[in-house]
């Protein structure tokens, strides 16, 4: 069977900012090319059906880690006035998913992407923000929208929720080494569990939000000017003051640790926190 329609995504890291991005503060992401998602699409003569990591066979009958999937499938199908019906849809993931390198965002870009090309339409960026907010919406409730600008646009960003991005020109003589605590991340719980942190103790958690925009901005002058060293020092400093609200684990922290004791300029975890990877 030949697919008709493909759509290619990346998966992305979070640099510096995870977590004060949600409150208006800067991030810094990069996509992270090393890891993929290839959406294939398939001309059928049955209800849409899927296979995933989650689920194989009808769309209809998809778990609820689909969710957004699906509703972002059925609104596409619709606005490019297709039939809900006739297609397979393959979503085959080299992102490990739920470990903070955007699986979510990665699947819904390559979903957009490969019905758009299986159609035959044009998809400008504007309508690929569109469609992939929401069915981020559904996995996040609120998400900042880092994830998926970073990965649609494929370029390192500084990024502000509502006053948009800049494309950051990196001059980096370093290595950046991902590592993977195997442990699944808890990006909704500790979203929402910084939120009370912040409603019941804003004098502790308004200087750390501060501190962390600080750390960011002069991170952004660190990559665009070769400061390994200081881009370390202020990676680890984010990964203490992410510790301070909470959203490390001892998992990251041994790997954090191991990673400073042996030569690492600097260690942080990245995303959501509670498991998932760490840089
Ligand atoms: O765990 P991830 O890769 O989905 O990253 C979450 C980043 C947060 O700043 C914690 C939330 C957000 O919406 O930006």
């Amino acid at each position: 069977m030949n697919n008709f329609g493909q759509g290619i995504a990346t998966g992305k890291i979070i640099l510096m900012g995870e977590h004060s991005v949600v409150y208006g503060k800067p991030a810094i992401a990069l996509p992270f090319n090393q890891v993929q998602i290839s959406v294939k699409i398939y001309k059928t003569d049955r209800p849409i059906t899927i296979s995933s990591y989650y689920h194989n066979g009808l769309l209809d009958e998809a778990p609820k880690e689909l969710f957004g999937i699906k509703q972002l499938i059925q609104i596409v199908m619709v606005y490019l006035k297709q039939p809900f019906f006739g297609i397979h849809v393959d979503i085959e993931s080299k992102v490990p998913v739920q470990r903070g390198l955007g699986s979510s965002a990665a699947v819904s870009i390559a979903v957009v992407r490969s019905l758009f090309d299986a159609f035959d339409v044009e998809l400008t960026q504007e309508k690929l923000n569109y469609f992939v907010d929401i069915a981020e919406q559904i996995h996040h409730e609120n998400p900042s929208g880092l994830d998926a600008m970073t990965i649609t646009l494929g370029k390192a960003l500084f990024f502000q929720k509502d006053l948009g991005q800049s494309v950051i020109s990196l001059k980096m003589d370093a290595v950046l080494v991902v590592a993977d605590t195997g442990k699944k991340g808890l990006t909704k719980e500790a979203v929402s569990e910084v939120r009370k942190l912040w409603q019941d103790n804003p004098t502790v958690v308004n200087p750390i939000l501060d501190r962390l925009e600080e750390l960011t901005k002069n991170v952004k002058n660190f990559l665009e000017n070769n400061e390994v060293i200081r881009l370390g020092l202020a990676m680890t400093e984010a990964h203490q003051l992410l510790k301070l609200m909470n959203v490390s684990d001892e998992k990251l922290e041994k790997f954090v640790d191991l990673s400073l004791k042996n030569g690492a300029l600097g260690a942080k975890l990245t995303g959501g926190g509670r498991g998932g990877c760490m840089i």
